[in-house]
């Protein structure tokens, strides 16, 4: 067999490639009927994630059916606060449910200790995606950032503003600092584990960045991301970390400077005529498609894929959404999208 490198490896390690690869947040799940059919094999969510033969499974559907650069693990970033002995629920239509962490007490029921085993069907999963994937596609592991963790630790549901997660912050800041430093503990076990396992690069989630007040953003979203960029960047400094900021908006250029990120997913609130001359021409881009546009489709976009295209030659650049592909998506929308990807003067 001919080993070729995936291409978007070449782009985190700095090169510019034209076309660029292309991955989808979210290019696994339920705009595709074949990920339908397969979760009611399976009908709890987390049973799901835990279950190698379908988690592979739901990983390889895109693939099978699209050009795409790389695969990304199928599993939740919720798997963290669950194999640390937090209930999580997730229910259709409502989102995850989990019981919310409100106190010193509540903290000091976590457990470490029997993490890593909860989660050994995630690493099995990972070594045997290695054994089946094509050399030249990238597998991309990941975890939500501490912050975002955090946030749906201590408010227990999805929510507009974490407002019970932000006053927690305020109004507990040492036992805020404590769970903070706990759930960085455990992610950098759990992207150690499935580096060892075998994905290729780390996606690290920020869904939440936006929700941070000025006050916080240091001890919240800067400080937790330095620490495990460090970390990743000591015991493996061959392996690449996006970091997906979402809506922190005009404070990216900081993000950048005060975590030491160096590939920066981006998404589609960025105005980047602003953006872009504040970023350094090394710093690796990836994003900003609307979700919505691939929901509608056609000439708007065409229009649009040509825009990113061209506002982001300047750097090296994955094309991807700017959150995840969502539900309604015709997923003929994809073949589009990659046709015009590949074609398009
Ligand atoms: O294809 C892939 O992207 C890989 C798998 C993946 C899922 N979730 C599967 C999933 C990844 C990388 C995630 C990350 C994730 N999970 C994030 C960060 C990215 C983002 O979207 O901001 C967040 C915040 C979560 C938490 C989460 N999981 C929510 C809020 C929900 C409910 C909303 C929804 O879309 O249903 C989930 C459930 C979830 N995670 C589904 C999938 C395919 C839907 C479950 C189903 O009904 O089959």
């Amino acid at each position: 067999m001919v080993y070729s490198y995936p291409k978007m490896l070449k782009v985190l390690k700095g090169e510019k490639i034209s076309p660029p690869p292309i991955w989808l947040m979210r290019q696994a799940g339920r705009y595709l009927p074949e990920y339908r059919t397969l979760r009611q094999k399976c009908p709890d969510f987390l049973e799901f994630c835990f279950t190698p033969d379908l988690a592979v499974e739901a990983t390889l559907q895109p693939l099978r059916r699209y050009d795409l650069d790389a695969a990304i693990l199928f599993s939740d970033i919720l798997v963290v606060p669950y194999a640390l002995g937090q209930k999580v629920e997730f229910h259709e239509g409502k989102g995850p449910q989990l019981s919310p962490l409100r106190s010193r007490n509540d903290i000091s029921n976590l457990d470490l200790d029997s993490f890593l085993e909860i989660l050994l069907p995630v690493f099995e999963s990972i070594r045997r995606l290695r054994t089946v994937l094509p050399t030249e596609k990238a597998l991309i592991g990941f975890a939500g950032a501490p912050w975002t963790i955090f946030a749906y630790m201590v408010e227990g549901n999805t929510s507009r503003t974490f407002s019970q997660a932000v006053r927690f912050f305020y109004h507990s800041p040492d036992d805020a600092r404590y769970l903070m430093d706990f759930i960085c503990e455990a992610t950098e076990r759990y992207l150690c584990a499935q580096i060892e396992a075998g994905v290729q690069v780390i996606q690290l989630f920020d869904s939440w960045a936006g929700v941070v007040p000025y006050p916080l953003l240091e001890d919240a979203v800067y400080a937790p991301v330095r620490r495990l960029l460090r970390f990743l960047q000591h015991k493996f400094p061959h392996i690449p970390v996006i970091c997906f900021p979402k809506g922190i908006g005009e404070k990216l250029p900081l993000y950048l400077q005060t975590t030491g990120a160096t590939a920066l997913s981006i998404d589609y609130h960025v105005d980047l005529s602003l953006l872009l001359p504040q970023i350094p021409s090394h710093i690796i881009l990836q994003g900003a498609l609307d979700p919505q546009v691939l929901v509608v489709g056609g000439k708007t976009l065409e229009q649009e894929i040509s825009r990113l295209k061209k506002s982001l030659a300047g750097h090296p650049y994955i094309f991807n959404l700017g959150h995840g592909i969502v539900p309604e998506t015709p997923h003929e929308h994809v073949t589009q999208l990659i046709h015009i990807l590949h074609h398009q003067e």
